[in-house]
């Protein structure tokens, strides 16, 4: 397999889980006490090798596109005052050598078809897709562990870990046979299948490493489960012509698109951060102790 260079980042989603915060805000833009989400995605791309960053945004997602910029004023600003540390910071959130491409996704279709938005982009090379309201705090981080799967195994590769039975309409859930401990290859894949149906509980959690072979399929993919065109159905049209296999990645993986996930992404990442952790965990002790509501 050649080289994974480009990674596709969804990101034209309208959040409506979070309004009124993202009525005008990518929810994308979200932070973990102080690193946007899609932050935390680019990092975790990076690690894995890749350089071409290709975000599919929609309406008021021009946040993302100046988070990535260069911010003149900003900087010229803490080098006067030599605030270093800030500088260097604000300087790494798009190291030297990365590149951003912005495609504009003029309707929320679906999954499937943001993705195909990057195709001309893509061109003949595998690729990733990550998506950045799934947050995965792991060393290595999922897409990097992926990365090396795909090139030991020959094939696409989906992040996915068990989740309840209750929960499986809300995700791609994928039937598969075992490779190695973590590694499972893919008989069959299904978009939100209610639990009674669904064929397991191995569902995919936010992260791909696809084929080219995939764009093609999406173009002849219908409107499936919640009358979008779905990407699972593309990879489920996929497996008639190319191994796919389904990774259960190491890490802690948190959905951030969802209320809970978001606030446990938070208080999880706030007791480990540098500055406030300390301060923070003797803060959640003391509230918990008084058994405050
Ligand atoms: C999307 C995918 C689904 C996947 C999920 C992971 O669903 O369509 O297959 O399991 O992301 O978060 P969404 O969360 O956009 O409904």
């Amino acid at each position: 397999m050649k080289k994974i260079r480009k990674c596709i980042f969804p990101v034209a989603g309208l959040g409506t889980r979070f309004l009124p915060a993202t009525k005008a805000t990518p929810k994308e833009m979200l932070p973990i006490v102080d690193k946007p989400l899609i932050q935390f995605a680019v990092e975790e791309a990076i690690e894995a090798g890749i350089t071409e960053m290709i975000f599919v945004t929609g309406r008021t997602k021009r946040a993302i596109e100046d988070h990535f910029d260069k911010a003149y004023e900003l900087e010229t600003e803490l080098a006067l005052k030599n605030k270093n540390d800030l500088l260097d910071m604000l300087k790494a959130v798009l190291p030297n050598g990365v590149n951003c491409i912005y495609i504009r996704q003029a309707e929320p279709l679906g999954l499937g078809h943001a993705v195909g938005c990057a195709a001309s982009v893509v061109d003949d090379e595998p690729f990733a897709v990550i998506l950045a309201d799934d947050l995965v705090d792991g060393k290595p981080g999922a897409l990097k562990q992926m990365i090396e799967v795909a090139h030991k195994y020959g094939g696409s590769v989906l992040g996915v870990e068990d989740v309840p039975r209750d929960r499986t309409h809300q995700y791609g859930i994928v039937s598969s046979t075992k490779v190695d401990e973590r590694t499972e290859k893919l008989t069959a894949i299904v978009e939100k299948p209610k639990p009674d149906v669904a064929p397991s509980t191995l569902a995919v959690v936010g992260r791909y490493v696809l084929t080219p072979k995939v764009f093609e399929l999406i173009g002849a993919v219908k409107a499936g489960a919640v009358g979008e065109i779905q990407l699972t159905d593309a990879i489920s049209a996929l497996l008639a012509y190319e191994p796919v296999f389904a990774h259960r990645f190491t890490g802690t993986r948190y959905d951030c698109g969802s209320k809970i996930g978001y606030l446990k992404a938070t208080v999880d990442l706030a007791r480990r951060h540098p500055e406030v952790g300390a301060d923070f965990t003797a803060y959640l002790q003391e509230t918990m102790n008084q058994g405050k509501p």
